[in-house]
């Protein structure tokens, strides 16, 4: 798969600062003119905006492993339209959640995470780098109702207590742990100095 540029993912639950980070350091790279993609998952695909409306409606009668289909087919269209080819341009693609986050939020519904990793990475590139933060999940949860009307079925705190768990399992060597209680700049700073190390410019 490679032959490519540098894949960087972020990760975490919500409320933990990642996806300001990952906006910042878009803006950063394109500042000093280094080559980047953004892309987020669920996507604004079609799957992905069926993964949306469960969000925001709640799971219904939908089983877990149809919402991890769901999950996998959404990044399989992500990966062919938008980060393979990213990559193959050698830009660095920025990933606000990635596989790390199906791992731990289907993981938390009580699919094997081991097997949902091994599942995605038949299609899916290995990440350079993975940062996931991490932040007390009672504060986080605290931080997205302050931000948003109501909380979804992804919100619940017994539930992303569990996924906070997976999340704290995982660790391969790409993998970066962030403590969100450090200001953004700071956050910010530490993962410039990373990612020049990483890139070597
Ligand atoms: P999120 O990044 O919070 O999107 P938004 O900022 O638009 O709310 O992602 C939405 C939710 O989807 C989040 O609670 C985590 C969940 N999710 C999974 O359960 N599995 C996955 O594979 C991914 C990518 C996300």
């Amino acid at each position: 798969m490679s032959g490519r540029g540098w894949l960087i993912v972020f990760e975490g639950i919500d409320g933990t600062g990642k996806s300001t980070q990952c906006r910042e350091m878009e803006s950063y790279l394109k500042n000093i003119k280094i080559p980047v993609a953004r892309f987020r998952e669920p996507t604004d695909g079609i799957w992905g905006q069926k993964i949306r409306e469960i969000l925001t409606v709640g799971r219904g009668n939908l089983t877990r492993e149809e919402e991890l289909s769901w999950f996998i087919k959404d990044r399989r269209e992500d990966v062919k339209n938008n980060i393979l080819p990213a990559l193959n341009l050698n830009k660095i693609v920025l990933l606000d959640r990635y596989y790390y986050s199906t791992a731990a939020y289907q993981g938390a519904l009580g699919l094997d995470p081991k097997e949902i990793l091994r599942e995605n990475e038949k299609f899916a590139p290995t990440p350079d780098r993975t940062y996931i933060f991490k932040a007390p999940t009672e504060e986080c949860l605290s931080r997205i109702k302050s931000s948003r009307e109501s909380n979804s079925s992804f919100e619940k705190l017994d539930y992303l207590n569990q996924v906070q768990k997976i999340f704290n399992s995982f660790n391969e060597s790409h993998i970066k742990r962030i403590r969100s209680s450090e200001t953004i700049e700071d956050i910010h700073a530490q993962l410039c100095e990373d990612i020049h190390q990483l890139i070597g410019v």
